[in-house]
């Protein structure tokens, strides 16, 4: 019996050292130190031998099965750490390799502009608020003096927006200027106001190269004791030099807003052709950029403000023609087409 047993133990140990898989490693376990493996059977069947040889064959066969466990705890030991050593070289990072370049975002050609604007404005002090594209017909026609069947509506092909109040017959629209935040400001201000007021409009039209049906605007609003078409005409100057260049020159006329009296429209020297003549100025010379006014009174008084004590000066732009035509882009599409391709130019 000892001689079978050391055969099996040498036999167990030459296996032993070969495995090189957790798995095999199991089958091992079972072979040779199962239930049923030789080795248990014989330490089961013990009581069975006489006293002597009970013994021997008891004691070398423990020693046996204390030696072949604490092998199979080295081995499974060993395996683990080889299996440890695998992935961290797998799983290794070449710090030497090159990166990927991640693509860098960057701010719409239309915020890059309005955020210039806005500067331009705070600079001279003018404060920057913002208001609700929902509006209510009395803040975008009423309040400035289009009332129901002023024909000053219909230059602004307006989207209603359709639904009963219960309250009565206020009418809900997309504003289609940024002008209703005169009064909104005025409402909740007094005087000095300094307001610039940056933000979307809508209009109810077929989009082209040159319409599209939701736009940019800004608003300017300034109302104090004193102010004059004088301080219009200078802050717009000032305004249009820093935008288009210092040699900018200006030009205003005469202009009909219902919200402004007197009215006007201000235009600077075409900067393609600088006033000679072009196809971008139409050989005018002259390039109309924004409307403008002395606030009427009517609308002064319609928000408690004095009109005998208090004047003020409005004013209004279209922010897209503005981009169009410093880089010369023809189809104000463009700006909300999602194209890559055109918009990483900016
Ligand atoms: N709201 C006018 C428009 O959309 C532009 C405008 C003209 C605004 C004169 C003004 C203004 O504040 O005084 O056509």
């Amino acid at each position: 019996m000892p001689r079978e047993l050391e055969e099996l133990a040498s036999q167990a140990f030459e296996e032993l050292d070969k495995i090189s898989d957790p798995k095999e490693l199991e089958t091992w376990q079972i072979r040779y130190l199962g239930k049923k493996s030789p080795l248990m059977q014989l330490l089961h069947s013990l009581a069975t031998l006489p006293l002597e040889e009970r013994r021997i064959t008891g004691g070398r066969a423990n020693e046996i099965k204390k030696a072949l466990e604490t092998g199979l705890g080295k081995r499974r030991e060993a395996l683990k750490e080889a299996q440890i050593a695998v992935s961290l070289q797998r799983e290794s990072l070449d710090i030497s390799l090159p990166g990927q370049p991640i693509p860098l975002g960057r701010l719409h050609p239309i915020t890059q502009i309005l955020k210039e604007i806005c500067d331009i404005f705070v600079g001279m002090g003018f404060q920057v608020v913002e208001g609700p594209e929902v509006e209510w017909d009395y803040y975008n026609f009423e309040a400035l003096n289009i009332p129901k069947d002023h024909p000053a509506r219909d230059m602004m092909a307006t989207l209603w927006i359709d639904f009963e109040l219960e309250t009565g017959d206020r009418e809900m629209l997309l504003r289609t200027h940024t002008s209703p935040m005169q009064i909104r400001v005025m409402e909740k201000l007094r005087p000095p106001i300094r307001v610039i007021v940056p933000g979307r409009v809508y209009r109810h039209e077929a989009t082209d190269a040159t319409h599209e049906s939701m736009f940019h605007q800004v608003e300017g609003l300034a109302v104090d004791r004193n102010i004059t078409l004088a301080d219009l005409k200078g802050t717009l100057f000032e305004f249009a030099r820093c935008l288009f260049g210092s040699e900018r020159q200006a030009r205003f006329r005469c202009d009909y807003f219902p919200f402004v009296e007197p009215g006007v429209e201000m235009a600077i020297d075409c900067i393609v052709c600088k006033g000679a003549g072009c196809r971008l100025c139409g050989g005018s010379g002259w390039i109309e950029i924004l409307g403008a006014g002395m606030v009427h009174p009517d609308v002064l008084r319609r928000v408690n403000i004095d009109p005998e004590v208090y004047t003020g000066f409005a004013f209004g732009m279209g922010v897209e023609r503005i981009p169009m035509l410093r880089y010369g882009i023809d189809d104000i599409r463009l700006f909300y087409s999602n194209d890559l391709r055109f918009l990483k130019q900016f």
